[in-house]
């Protein structure tokens, strides 16, 4: 939530309706815009269509499959008219995608030090000491120790958390314009989850790195994001400033979304007198 947040600039500009062979379209014309650097926080229940919104933009829907209609504006590229190998160029290095189980995304055969390494040799071709010195830049950047130690562990050997961290790290060693959580914290204890998401929001700050952060969760992206978007069986019904949404949700949806928000009940206030009078009565 930095300051270059507040400027209009578009970083990518969506308009799209996808569908899934001859079944009902799932994203149906679809308008989104992110800005350079801002958190914008897609959120909708299960089945909604975010991921289908997330890997359309990453150019990762099947191509036999899916057809997408229409235009993803970003950095001066249709992403949607790219080949194949036009996207991997863009894949990791301008846009990248954190998941929602970090064991899982991990090669659970390959020790930390090899998987970032093999990230960072995708999309440079630097010396071993520069892709050294990117690996440690990006493990202090998600709070990990860059320690021989640590580069030598096996993801079974690390908690979620960290395998989390790991992922991002891997995601942000490019310094992409754009990252994508879909989920990201979703499968973390709520102590983990609440870590993780002050992770992103800090580096959104020191990186100014915009984010498109997806969850079902209106309450987990509530503290993060700028701005809020309410997809529904694959639209968009309501894209205003996060405050705006959680304190004056202008749709009928979103206003049900906000009332079914578990509230953590507050402890009965006892004030001195009140108790000190409770004890006298016993
Ligand atoms: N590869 C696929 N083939 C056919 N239908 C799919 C595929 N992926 C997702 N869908 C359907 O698209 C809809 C949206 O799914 P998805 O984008 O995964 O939603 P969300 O991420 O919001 O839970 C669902 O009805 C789902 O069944
Ligand atoms: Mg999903």
């Amino acid at each position: 939530m930095n300051s270059s947040s507040q400027s209009s600039d578009v970083l990518l500009a969506a308009r799209i309706s996808v569908r899934y062979g001859d079944k009902p379209a799932v994203l149906r014309d679809v308008e989104l815009d992110l800005r350079t650097g801002e958190v914008l926080g897609l959120v909708g229940q299960s089945g909604s269509g975010k991921s289908t919104l997330a890997m359309t933009i990453l150019g990762l829907l099947d191509r036999k499959r899916a057809q997408v209609e229409g235009t993803i504006q970003f950095l001066g590229h249709n992403l949607v008219g790219l080949s194949e190998s036009e996207l991997r160029e863009l894949r990791g290095r301008k846009i990248a995608l954190v998941l929602q189980s970090p064991l899982s995304s991990l090669n659970p055969a390959l020790k930390i030090r090899t998987q970032l390494k093999e990230a960072w040799k995708a999309h440079a071709s630097g010396t071993a000491p520069e892709c050294d010195t990117a690996i440690e830049n990006a493990l202090k950047s998600v709070s990990l120790s860059a320690s021989d130690e640590f580069l030598r562990k096996y993801p079974s050997q690390m908690s979620v958390g960290q395998a989390q961290r790991v992922l991002i790290a891997m995601a942000i060693l490019h310094r992409p314009a754009l990252l994508i959580a879909d989920e990201a914290t979703s499968a973390l204890d709520v102590i983990t989850q609440s870590e993780i998401l002050a992770l992103f929001r800090e580096l959104n700050r020191t990186t100014s790195m915009a984010i498109l952060y997806i969850s079902h969760d209106l309450a987990s992206v509530a503290g993060i994001c700028d701005r809020i978007a309410i997809l529904h069986e694959g639209q968009i019904l309501e894209l205003a400033a996060a405050q705006q949404v959680l304190t004056n949700p202008q749709h009928e949806y979103t206003q049900r979304l906000m009332a079914a928000l578990p509230r953590v009940p507050q402890p009965q206030t006892v004030s001195p007198q009140s108790s000190a009078a409770a004890a006298g009565r016993k």
